[in-house]
């Protein structure tokens, strides 16, 4: 027999998650894969062509890429913090920072929760406390791989280019190799970021029964009207 879908009277359908957010998120999940891929054919070319490279060009056009996916990357990790300051409550820094009495309360049962010392988990509207810290690290993750990219473009940058403005950047990671090589690690940060960041939101998702998993798509969380309080 087919199952009655009813609204459910007890839960209210809350916006959290506003477009620059979604929109963010998405760009820069897309713009990393590609980022990921080329990056590490930059690093690690295994594609070999007969004749001269240059009737082929296949390094050329992964970096051309590369630094078209970057564009993408910066501007949507700039937006996105800009977004931390004029966004909604769900959005600020706020959410990314466990200060407060009230956000290390969320921390310490976020951590009870994902370390199973309690089975149920906190009907969160924004981000658990846990989980903001490591966007907070994330986003780190992110100004680093800017920065360092930024320092290993001057290289390449025409002497007259406004992009020379950034080799000050050079000494402050103590050289192009560090540069490289904190560009490169910061890669992995961010995959293996991603590998549980998707986890814990497939996980987060069947527990709270919320709409964790759609929320980042459709900006709505469904919470119960006692967590709102709604009457
Ligand atoms: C490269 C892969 C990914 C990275 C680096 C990433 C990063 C992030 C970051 C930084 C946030 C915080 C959002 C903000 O306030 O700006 C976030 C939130 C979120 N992401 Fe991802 N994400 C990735 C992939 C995914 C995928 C594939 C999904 C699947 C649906 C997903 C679902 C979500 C959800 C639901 C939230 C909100 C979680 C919450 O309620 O705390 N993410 N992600």
């Amino acid at each position: 027999m087919a199952r009655l879908l009813t609204k459910s009277t007890d839960t209210e359908r809350l916006y959290i998650w506003e477009l620059p957010v979604r929109l963010t998120h998405w760009l820069i999940f897309f713009s990393f894969i590609v980022l990921s891929a080329t990056g590490y054919y930059i690093g690690h070319p295994f594609i070999s062509v007969a004749g001269p490279a240059r009737d082929h060009f296949v390094m050329g056009t992964v970096r051309a890429v590369h630094l078209y996916a970057a564009i993408v990357f910066t501007l949507s990790v700039f937006v996105r913090i800009y977004w931390m300051f004029a966004g909604n409550r769900y959005a600020r820094l706020t959410q990314l920072m466990p200060f407060g009495a009230e956000r290390l309360r969320s921390f310490w049962e976020a951590m009870m929760f994902y370390s199973f010392m309690r089975r149920e988990a906190e009907e969160c509207a924004g981000h658990n406390a846990l989980a903001g810290s490591s966007y907070a690290m994330i986003y780190g993750v992110y100004l680093l791989s800017v920065a360092t990219g930024l320092a290993l473009y001057t290289v390449d940058a025409s002497p007259g280019s406004p992009f020379q403005i950034f080799k000050f950047l050079i000494p402050l990671f103590d050289g192009l190799q560090m540069a490289r090589l904190i560009h490169h690690v910061g890669m992995w940060v961010v995959m293996i970021f991603a590998v549980m960041h998707i986890y814990f939101v497939i996980l987060a998702s069947i527990a709270e029964r919320i709409g964790t998993f759609d929320s980042i798509v459709s900006g709505y969380k469904f919470l119960s009207k006692r967590k709102t309080g709604t009457p």
